[in-house]
């Protein structure tokens, strides 16, 4: 049995087989954020030769990339990039995903969002039928915690402000239990886009991965889905 360490490297492993072929000595690569994404930038190190500089979602990221004797570039200073390479806390077999754990998920929507495909990398126990058992992290501003906090309760959550927690933003997170949203994630995401107070959610629906990396006991399997 493989261990969930082991997994997340071995699929730190194929996102890195996956992604080489791709890059040529201008590219720009997006990189996420978390403990499967600092393997994967760990093994980047060797080839950093390979592309021309990363765009990261984190300060943490950006941290580990430039020890790793990667450039790293604002995001403002990018046009377009192919790639971005990211975990996330839950996905499914839509490719819709819970992400936020890290409490990244403002930077990783953004980056993200300017990225042609997004690479999603997970061991097994990521991968589930639907999303809602990871509590839904949501970015909000300070000033407006217990406004937010009221609208998420009327739509049945409940939320648990991260305690001593500031986002790379300077904002709150809530994590959130119970909400319901498996019939259509994406109109459940832009709602709560809606609300005031709230930066993102931690839902990844509108726009999902295009690919996913899946570690498990047998090997690292890849779900994508076919393009429009
Ligand atoms: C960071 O904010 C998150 O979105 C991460 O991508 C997610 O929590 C996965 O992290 P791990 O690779 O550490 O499980």
């Amino acid at each position: 049995m493989f261990t969930q360490d082991q997994l997340k490297q071995q699929v730190a492993q194929a996102a890195l087989d996956y992604v080489l072929p791709q890059l040529q000595p201008d590219s720009i690569l997006g990189v996420g954020t978390g403990s499967t994404v600092d393997l994967f930038i760990d093994l980047l190190a060797a080839h950093r030769a390979a592309f021309h500089a990363a765009v990261s979602s984190s300060e943490r990221s950006t941290r580990r990339l430039q020890a790793a004797g990667i450039a790293v570039l604002d995001l403002n200073d990018v046009k377009s990039m192919a790639l971005y390479v990211d975990g996330a806390d839950e996905i499914d077999h839509q490719l819709n995903m819970i992400k936020g754990g890290g409490g990244a998920l403002t930077r990783e929507k953004i980056v993200a969002s300017v990225a042609d495909r997004f690479v999603c990398i997970v061991d097994e126990s990521k991968l589930v039928e639907q999303l809602g058992g990871f509590d839904l992290p949501i970015e909000i501003i300070p000033l407006a915690r217990e406004a937010v906090i009221r609208e998420i309760r009327q739509l049945g959550g409940g939320p648990q402000l991260r305690d001593g927690f500031i986002t790379d933003n300077g904002n709150q997170i809530l994590d959130v239990a119970g909400l319901y949203y498996e019939n259509d994630p994406a109109a459940f995401e832009a709602m709560l886009n809606n609300i005031p107070g709230i930066v993102c959610c931690g839902l990844f629906a509108i726009s999902g991965a295009h690919v996913a990396l899946v570690a498990g006991q047998n090997g690292v399997s890849r779900l994508e889905l076919q393009d429009d």
